[in-house]
């Protein structure tokens, strides 16, 4: 036993003096993996600034001079908020004035920066930089400030849907009874008298706008007489969207109607649209068909956000756009937006390269890119 622990006491020193040695290797190899890490950091940053100089300087994006959107906590961004840094909103409707809102310090600032080419509150990947469409001219910090209302005003304002589709919630959302009466003032008292000014209003972007309430009590009080340059644009499930519910729009206002659909197939389409029904969108789309066809409607657009459960429907899909008579589709990358688990996603998401259907993924698109489709696609 006295043996034993002489033995142990003896080889501490021993065993000191090894750990010591792998932490010293520990600390080369972290201090070679870090100066790996920040090579590749300044190689990005400089590609970034390559390319951002080049094409994106030279560019002033209009959004921040056109556009304002409302969200459901009354946070107000002039361009989607996927590609805005922190979160960066001009204001909060349910706090300011909608002039205080569209020339607040923030909102300057943001055009400031786009005007200067800096873009520090914008996302670099964001798909406007190359919009070559916008020519705004240079200004400086005071002409940041903008003596009209918006011209594009989007709400997102009420997420009420009828339906609960697995990529966009859990279970349905219906915004109470107080809920719809604070969205009605704001968008009866504050938006309205914004509309004189604007050319696009967009309805809804966050929900169903036949489902909201709020939504239908502003569209009810809209003419063309009231707001002659106004043009609605509304995206939907469809499911709602019948003759009758047709009526209660605004007459002559509705430019487009973007209709989400995501599949060709009855069961995908009752799986990726829970709570809808397949004969119900076959029915409305007949009679959205008939508007766009009667030319009631300018622009009639099929959505389809791509996915494990439908990619092999797209070339279908495009088959039956041109057949309704569609104007354009827009083909969507599937995110997350909070609802699926990591695991959930991994299994949906065909655009990760490890996806196991992600080359035959690939080829559909390669094969749809490559030929003339004789319709528009927008890639979103
Ligand atoms: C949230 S919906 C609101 C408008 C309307 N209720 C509709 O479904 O068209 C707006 C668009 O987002 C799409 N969308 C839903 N979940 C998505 C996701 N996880 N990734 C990308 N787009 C998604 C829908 O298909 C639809 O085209
Ligand atoms: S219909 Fe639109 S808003 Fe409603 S749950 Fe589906 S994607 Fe979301």
């Amino acid at each position: 036993m006295k043996q034993w622990l002489k033995g142990i006491l003896k080889s501490i020193p021993q065993v000191k003096r090894y750990h010591d040695h792998l932490k010293s290797l520990a600390d080369q190899r972290n201090n070679r993996i870090e100066a790996q890490l920040n090579e590749i950091i300044d190689m990005y940053d400089n590609y970034v600034d390559e390319t951002w100089s080049g094409v994106s300087r030279k560019q002033v994006c209009l959004l921040p001079y056109r556009n304002f959107d409302v969200y459901a906590d009354g946070s107000v961004y002039t361009c989607c908020t996927a590609y805005l840094r922190n979160n960066y909103s001009i204001g909060d409707i349910y706090i300011d004035k909608l002039d205080d809102i569209w020339n607040s310090d923030r909102a300057k600032r943001l055009r400031y920066s786009v005007s200067k080419g800096n873009y520090e509150y914008c996302k670099r990947r964001c798909p406007n930089f190359e919009n070559k469409e916008s020519s705004f001219p240079r200004t400086d910090w005071d002409e940041s400030c903008i003596k009209d209302h918006p011209k594009a005003i989007g709400l997102y304002i009420d997420c009420t849907c009828n339906l609960y589709c697995p990529s966009c919630r859990s279970s349905i959302i219906a915004s109470s009874p107080a809920e719809n009466r604070n969205i009605t003032n704001i968008l009866m008292n504050v938006i309205r008298p914004a509309l004189k000014d604007c050319e696009l209003l967009t309805v809804s972007p966050a929900g169903e706008f036949l489902a909201s309430k709020p939504i239908m009590n502003l569209l009810k009080t809209l003419s063309r007489e009231e707001f002659p340059n106004l043009k609605i644009s509304v995206i939907t499930n469809a499911q709602l969207f019948t003759d009758k519910r047709w009526t209660e729009l605004p007459s002559g206002m509705i430019d487009t109607v973007s209709v989400s659909v995501d599949s060709t197939e009855k069961d995908t389409y009752e799986t990726l649209r829970r709570g809808g029904k397949w004969e119900t969108l076959q029915k409305n789309l007949a009679f959205i068909a008939t508007l766009r066809r009667s030319g009631e409607i300018r622009v009639l657009q099929l959505n389809f956000v791509m996915q494990a459960a439908n990619f092999r429907q797209i070339p279908a899909f495009i088959a039956t756009a041109k057949q309704i008579g569609a104007d354009r589709l827009c083909l969507q990358q599937i995110n997350n937006m909070g609802t699926f688990s990591k695991e959930e996603f991994d299994h949906i998401n065909i655009f990760a390269e490890q996806h196991p259907n992600h080359s035959e993924f690939q080829s559909i698109l390669a094969d749809v890119k490559g030929r003339e489709q004789g319709i528009d696609i927008e890639w979103g």
